[in-house]
């Protein structure tokens, strides 16, 4: 029996996009038994005080049924005052904040209720493989804007910013702290993205699930610049800052209008999820600065170790700002290198050429420091030697 129409184009198209490569890889660690730096996601549990709330939370029995659609009003209320806290940016817990699964469905939901066919959204490549996937699925065009390597890190070219955005475009999809450059988009950056926002008034759709995952330079969320605010998703999620990716409890801040469109699509996508890992993220959110300064320390010495490793063994890394993640461009097709890394090093990293329209990436890999020291020294110690056999 067929079940699936051959060739259906929307199916297609999702093949293309990053996450069969990720398949590939994940598959490559298990065979060639290498140390996995492909995969974004810490290899270390979130702080115990979050992991008990939300066993608490279980046991007392109060959140195993369906929270409510917007999401528990504790966290809720969490976001509104983390947002505050952090970046003085005042949100309604009950009218501007709605929890998701995770920050992905935010952005599917956001995506899918600001654009359609005959829109277009414009985003930067290399771009987190989600978007291209749920760009498709809103039936909008994806223009792409190239980040470039530059001297110390990665730029745009302002002009080629502007001539992206024409009369069909409706959002511009923006990532800071930027996965896979680790950029930290700066001040002039983010006033130009503004101005054109409100030139061409647009929305903006911000994806910032690794704020807190900073260690040179300052993350600025967009709503926080003149005339922003209105006109800003503001999307970020658990994950990342708690260490908690399974997890998936994801949020949205944004104006009455805006928060709205998000919530009415959502509420068909998953309706709610997560019940007793909400309460748990309202508490961690309240965590003290010290535990936000030192998650990015952590990571901070992690990336130190990966890239002063791979920086003396001959690779031309980009040191990141911020993230998980280091760009190493390695001079030939990477695609074809990272196939060959498990088996010549039985280390494994991916490809970022899958994360970009044009090829401007064709030698960029992609390899995650969110794994342990020894993890990492490991790796290290394996790119100096060829795997036997
Ligand atoms: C840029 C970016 N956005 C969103 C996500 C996904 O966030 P979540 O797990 O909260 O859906 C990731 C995870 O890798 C990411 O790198």
């Amino acid at each position: 029996m067929n079940v699936v129409r051959a060739g259906d184009p929307l199916v297609e198209r999702m093949r293309g996009f990053g996450t069969t490569i990720f398949a590939e890889m994940s598959a490559l660690a298990l065979t060639t038994e290498s140390v996995n730096l492909g995969q974004g996601f810490p290899d270390v549990d979130g702080p115990p005080e979050l992991l008990e709330a939300a066993v608490a939370a279980i046991r007392d029995g109060r959140h195993n049924q369906y929270p409510p659609g917007p999401g528990l009003p504790e966290l809720r209320r969490a976001v509104a005052e983390h947002q505050r806290r952090f970046y003085g940016l005042e949100y309604d817990p009950d009218a501007e904040v709605l929890v998701t699964a995770g920050a992905t469905e935010a952005i599917a939901a956001a995506l899918l209720a600001l654009a359609g066919p005959g829109d277009e959204v414009v985003t930067f490549e290399p771009y987190y493989d989600s978007y291209a996937a749920s760009i498709a699925l809103s039936g909008a065009r994806r223009r792409v804007v190239t980040l470039r390597r530059e001297s110390d890190g990665w730029g745009f070219d302002p002009a080629e910013l502007r001539r992206a955005i024409n009369e069909r475009t409706r959002v511009l999809l923006l990532n800071s702290p930027h996965n896979p450059t680790g950029k930290v988009f700066d001040a002039t950056e983010l006033r130009l993205i503004a101005d054109l926002a409100v030139e061409h008034e647009l929305t903006v759709v911000t994806d910032e699930v690794y704020e807190h995952l900073v260690f040179d330079g300052t993350h600025v969320p967009l709503a926080t610049l003149p005339g922003m605010r209105d006109r800003t998703v503001t999307i970020s999620s658990a994950g990342k800052t708690f260490s908690v990716t399974g997890w998936k409890i994801g949020w949205v801040c944004a104006a009455p209008p805006l928060a709205t469109a998000v919530r009415t699509v959502k509420q068909f996508l998953t309706y709610v999820n997560g019940g007793p890992f909400q309460p748990a993220v309202a508490t961690a959110l309240a965590f003290d600065d010290a535990y936000y300064v030192g998650i990015a320390e952590t990571l901070r010495g992690q990336r130190d170790v990966l890239c002063a490793g791979l920086l003396a063994r001959g690779f031309d890394v980009v040191v990141p700002q911020g993230t998980y993640f280091a760009t190493a461009d390695v001079g030939t097709d990477a695609v074809q290198f990272c196939r060959e890394l498990p088996i010549r090093h039985r280390v494994v990293a991916v490809p970022s050429s899958v994360f970009y329209d044009s090829d401007a990436g064709a030698h960029y890999v992609r390899f995650a420091f969110c794994k342990q020291v020894p993890v990492l020294a490991e790796a290290l110690r394996r790119l100096d030697v060829e795997a036997a056999g």
